[in-house]
């Protein structure tokens, strides 16, 4: 679409977008939605940079103007991945595929007596491909050996992991999931061990034969990091004794080590070549066995605003999503951890602070199997959905981009105290506690007028010190209680922020921001960075924000320690044909919904945009596309006209917003369909741009709980469907996608 002046009237801009088909859609509804603005010249003028993409050549990287080069794939209902035609997969590692030798082949029907310490983990999630030169150190280049790290996030589906899934003794209260809410009853140690350790990272070697990859079982790099693994915690030199007192429990009284990961969703890659996986829904799986008297009112508020199961005597929590893991053994600190009443006198005794030792970024050293995994405190706890990486500049501090993963929770940015020096590249560990111990910790508030402001996080803030919701004691109550600080600031209440990427080609900053519910998005309560509240009266009937968006945004100057950014918003989820709802031009073959997953490859800068959808599912699976960017502010102004019904009641409202310029079909294209009850999570390339890997979680998840026939009704047979392994029940899987001629993927 041809770039908007600030010359241009209303009506000339509305005849251009009336004769522009990709426009047609959004003004022809006629309720109110379309371009009634134009960004002022002056942000134009400090973020505005030229619209390019580029192709990748034998020649080396030219900037050109590329459409992309595949036919899109329609939308699916079908039971397998669906791609482009030229376009091939094959499976490169599903749930429970052994990682040693003398580990069982996967049963796919619940057989396995292990601890599935050696198999891979299940809900594959975000992952990174790390090469490995001749001499087994990190190499930047692409070579023949990798190692591929893969999040495993949930165990909501665990019931696939047993024969007739997931049981309890004495089952009563009000069901939630195959079990009680509030008296879960004692659960075998057998099934418990092996779902907390389907959990955290599969690090698995990669050999290339050919345009092949795969991995291979008994490589020495090999390994698992599990909820059991051994974790110790890194912060600011200042501050990390009392971190580490708000850490001290049964298993560590010095609270400076703790066990595990959980919940890994997101991730991030650092500059010198080691792995962050994030921890986000941690919260669901711990539980408080017994009336805490000692429990105080600072401690509830914090249970509750992270969203950590409750116990049935104190009516101020909410119930609980808790697996039951504590309910194995009081004995047994492998069960008991998951159990946070007060027991004892003080917190070593007890694990009533084993919550607080999830919610962060956990750095990882795939290359080093000896080495011990780091907790970076001083880059928040909260819900964490990735942390990317802004482009590292030699002699600058470093950026980490993050997402707290909850309705109306924040974007954070964490600035490092050390410059970067690319001598430190294959650094490992220590590179680490070089850059991501200290520094300073901020969270995003979105101005009306398309600036926005980073916001420290310091306790030495009168407005974080004087919070009544929640009395931060000091700064490391500030990072562990982050939300909090958060708020207490003003930073922008978001449509549940979720992954980041970096657009390496000119430094923007994007954000899924995967959607909003009614009860939190109203007319009443939209921003202008999050500017949609509706009723979606097609299909799947959601309110709020029910399809998403991405927004996109660059620290001022492009400069990492930037107090100050520019924003717009990149896409808009919708349904093509809701004209209500489509603000971004869809049309069919880019429609989507609820945007998760966001990664750009540098071989040809696209971005790759995946859904976790359920509100557009009944016209097709989630799926993956492709985009290529413009940059901030090449759109202009819109007026986003808001109606949705709250309470009964219409409730109207307009939103002034920034939206990047309408990419059409020729930039915007589906490129993937998941198989049924999926999510598309997780994607990699190889830096040559010809090996695409992606994640595919939760096949079947609308499987209904074994009922007394004894036989579930699969919603998915995938991968099992397609040859891979034993045939029936779903499995999460990593894909490997290439072209047909070895082509670069996409363009
Ligand atoms: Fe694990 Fe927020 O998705
Ligand atoms: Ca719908
Ligand atoms: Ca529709």
């Amino acid at each position: 679409m041809k770039k908007m002046t600030s010359n241009d009237s209303f009506q000339s801009v509305l005849k251009r977008a009336l004769a522009s088909p990709s426009r047609r859609t959004v003004l022809r509804g006629g309720l109110g939605l379309g371009l009634l603005g134009l960004m002022p010249e002056a942000l134009k003028s400090t973020f505005a940079t030229p619209v390019t993409a580029s192709a990748v050549t034998s020649g080396g990287t030219v900037a050109v103007d590329v459409p992309l080069g595949f036919q899109a794939v329609g939308k699916s209902l079908l039971d397998n991945v669906q791609l482009p035609d030229g376009y091939r997969y094959t499976i490169l590692h599903a749930t429970g595929d052994p990682l040693k030798s003398g580990v069982s082949a996967y049963s796919n029907a619940g057989a396995e007596a292990d601890d599935w310490t050696g198999r891979v983990g299940d809900h594959h999630d975000g992952m990174e491909l790390f090469y490995i030169d001749a001499k087994g150190r990190y190499s930047e280049a692409q070579t023949d050996r990798a190692v591929l790290c893969v999040n495993h996030e949930s165990s909501a589906d665990a019931h696939f992991l047993h024969p007739r899934g997931q049981t309890s003794a004495g089952v009563t209260g009000k069901k939630f999931n195959q079990f009680g809410q509030w008296d879960i009853g004692d659960r075998p140690q057998v099934e418990v061990v092996k779902e907390m350790n389907l959990h955290g990272v599969s690090i698995v070697e990669l050999v290339r034969d050919g345009h092949a990859w795969k991995y291979r079982v008994d490589a020495p790099l090999n390994r698992r990091i599990t909820p059991e693994s051994p974790m110790l915690f890194g912060g600011p030199a200042a501050h990390l004794p009392q971190i580490n007192a708000l850490m001290k429990t049964a298993f560590d009284p010095s609270g400076r080590s703790s066990r595990g990961t959980l919940n890994n969703c997101g991730h991030g890659k650092t500059p010198w070549g080691t792995y962050l996986t994030c921890e986000e829904n941690w919260s669901r799986y711990f539980q408080i066995s017994a009336d805490s008297a000692a429990i105080g009112p600072k401690q509830v508020a914090g249970l509750k605003r992270y969203g950590v199961a409750s116990q049935p005597l104190n009516k101020d929590l909410k119930k609980a999503f808790s697996q039951g893991w504590h309910t194995v053994s009081a004995q047994d600190n492998r069960f008991a951890r998951w159990n946070l009443a007060y027991l004892q006198a003080e917190p070593e005794g007890d694990f009533r602070q084993e919550a607080n030792t999830f919610g962060f970024n956990v750095e990882v050293d795939p290359l080093e199997p000896s080495s011990v995994s780091v907790k970076r405190t001083a880059m928040g706890r909260f819900a964490h959905e990735a942390a990317v990486c802004g482009k590292p500049v030699a002699g600058e501090p470093l950026a980490f981009y993050m997402g707290c993963d909850s309705v109306n929770e924040y974007i954070y940015k964490f600035v490092s105290e050390a410059t970067w020096d690319p001598s430190d590249v294959g650094g490992g560990i220590r590179a680490g506690d070089k850059y991501l111990n200290e520094g300073r910790l901020y969270a995003a508030r979105f101005n009306d007028d398309g600036t926005g402001d980073w916001l420290e996080l310091t306790f030495q803030d009168p407005k974080i010190r004087g919070f009544e919701a929640y009395r931060f004691a000091n700064q490391a109550d500030v990072l562990v209680h982050a939300r909090f600080a958060a708020s207490a600031v003003g930073a922008t209440p978001m449509d549940r922020p979720e992954w980041g990427a970096v657009n390496h080609r000119n430094g923007d900053v994007y954000f899924a921001l995967t959607n909003n519910s009614a009860a939190n998005r109203t007319p009443a309560k939209v921003n202008a960075a999050n500017p949609r509240a509706y009723n979606d009266l097609d299909g799947r009937k959601r309110s709020g924000n029910p399809h998403g968006h991405i927004v996109r945004f660059r620290d001022q100057a492009a400069r990492a320690s930037a107090n100050t950014f520019g924003w717009d918003i990149f896409l808009f989820g919708a349904e093509e044909d809701d004209p209500r709802s489509n603000l971004s031009g869809l049309t069919a073959v880019n429609s989507f919904s609820s945007p998760d997953g966001l990664w750009f490859s540098r071989a040809t800068g696209i971005c790759w945009i995946q859904t976790d959808d359920g509100a557009m599912t009944d016209e097709s699976n989630c799926m993956m596309l492709a985009a290529i960017p413009g940059a901030l502010g090449d759109g202009g102004k819109m007026t986003v006209a808001n109606s949705m019904q709250v309470s009964g009641a219409l409730q109207e409202g307009q939103q002034e917003t920034f939206i990047g310029a309408t990419l059409g079909e020729a930039r915007l294209r589906r490129f993937l369909v998941a198989p049924k009850g999926a999510e598309v999570t997780g994607v990699t390339e190889s830096a040559d741009g010809k090996t695409l890997f992606v994640n595919i979680q939760h096949p079947g998840e609308k499987t209904p709980a074994l009922g007394s026939s004894g036989q579930y009704a699969f919603e998915s047979a995938w991968p099992g469907n397609q040859g891979y392994g034993q045939p029936g029940r779903p499995r999460s899987a990593t894909i490997v996608i290439q072209r047909e001629d070895g082509g670069l993927i996409g363009l």
